[in-house]
């Protein structure tokens, strides 16, 4: 049982599929829990469920590419509940235009969306949500953190050897893991820890259509995914909750830093044989 009361918890992306489960347990244990996120209607919707089940949350509508909102943000966080302990930068994601349509390259095929093709903006977008999107709210917030306070970063499979079909979203990261050690090691004397949760497969909005096909059969993708996955199935949300709380508690990972997680039903640890 981790106690966060008196905590107060930021986290970005807060309205999607794994966060709002994450920011629905940080609350629960206890801790005040600001949900941050750009579609109005699912941070607002996630921080009126916490409050009817009686925890503490406030919604706000917010980019996390944008420094200037961040900080209106935050001082509004400061303002009505007085210090950041814990911050779960969760906001990222792939994007189509960033996506091969095969996994090998074939050069018979048309090219339309091969490596060659993938359009400059779309894995700036990428690259921009995943790191960026991590690295100004980490900016923003940590500077108001005092001794004892965690980030939490997400990475990814992606980051220990990259899937196919997206190279944008695998480097950023890969990135994001090596952020995390970087921020482990910038803050380890002013007593912030940073650790990252590896996600592995779980079936959500923006994957949905790499891995089902319209008529909600299993795609190709899935089927090898769940191949490499020796525990053969997807995640389920609430399966990466408990490591994010023993990642938040002093006492139970106090002298843990810089480390990523997997949470992966055994993907990263096997060789396919
Ligand atoms: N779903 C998976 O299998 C999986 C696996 C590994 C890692 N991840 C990572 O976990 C995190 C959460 O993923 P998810 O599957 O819950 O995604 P999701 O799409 O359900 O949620 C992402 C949320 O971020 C918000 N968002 C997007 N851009 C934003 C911006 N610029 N500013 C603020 N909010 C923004 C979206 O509105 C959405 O609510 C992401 O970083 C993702 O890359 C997911």
């Amino acid at each position: 049982m981790v106690d966060l009361t008196g905590k107060v918890a930021v986290v970005t992306g807060a309205g999607g599929v794994l966060c709002s489960v994450l920011a629905k347990a940080l609350a629960s244990s206890g801790a005040k829990v600001a949900l941050l996120d750009l579609n109005e209607e699912a941070c607002h919707t996630v921080a009126r469920q916490i409050v009817a089940d009686g925890g503490q949350a406030q919604g706000y509508v917010c980019n996390v590419l944008e420094k200037a909102a961040l900080e209106k943000v935050c001082q509004s966080i400061m303002k009505e509940w007085g210090s950041i302990d814990i911050l779960v930068n969760g906001a990222g994601g792939n994007h189509p235009r960033a996506t091969t349509n095969d996994e090998y390259y074939d050069r018979q095929a048309p090219a339309d969306s091969n490596f060659f093709d993938l359009d400059p903006q779309g894995v700036e977008f990428v690259f921009s949500l995943n790191f960026m999107g991590s690295f100004l709210p980490s900016q923003v917030f940590a500077h108001e953190m005092k001794e004892g306070s965690t980030i939490i970063n997400i990475s990814s499979m992606n980051a220990f050897t990259p899937l196919t079909k997206i190279p944008a979203y695998s480097a950023a990261k890969a990135s994001i893991s090596n952020f995390t050690q970087w921020l482990a090691v910038y803050f380890a004397k002013a007593g912030i820890r940073c650790n990252a949760l590896a996600p592995g497969f779980f079936a959500t909005s923006q994957n949905a259509r790499l891995l089902f096909n319209e008529n909600g059969e299993p795609t190709p993708r899935l089927e090898k995914i769940l191949a490499g996955t020796p525990m053969a199935r997807l995640g389920k949300p609430e399966e990466i909750v408990g490591t994010l709380l023993y990642l938040v508690d002093e006492k139970a990972s106090g002298f843990v830093n810089g480390v990523v997680i997997p949470i992966d039903g055994g993907f990263s640890a096997y060789s396919g044989v």
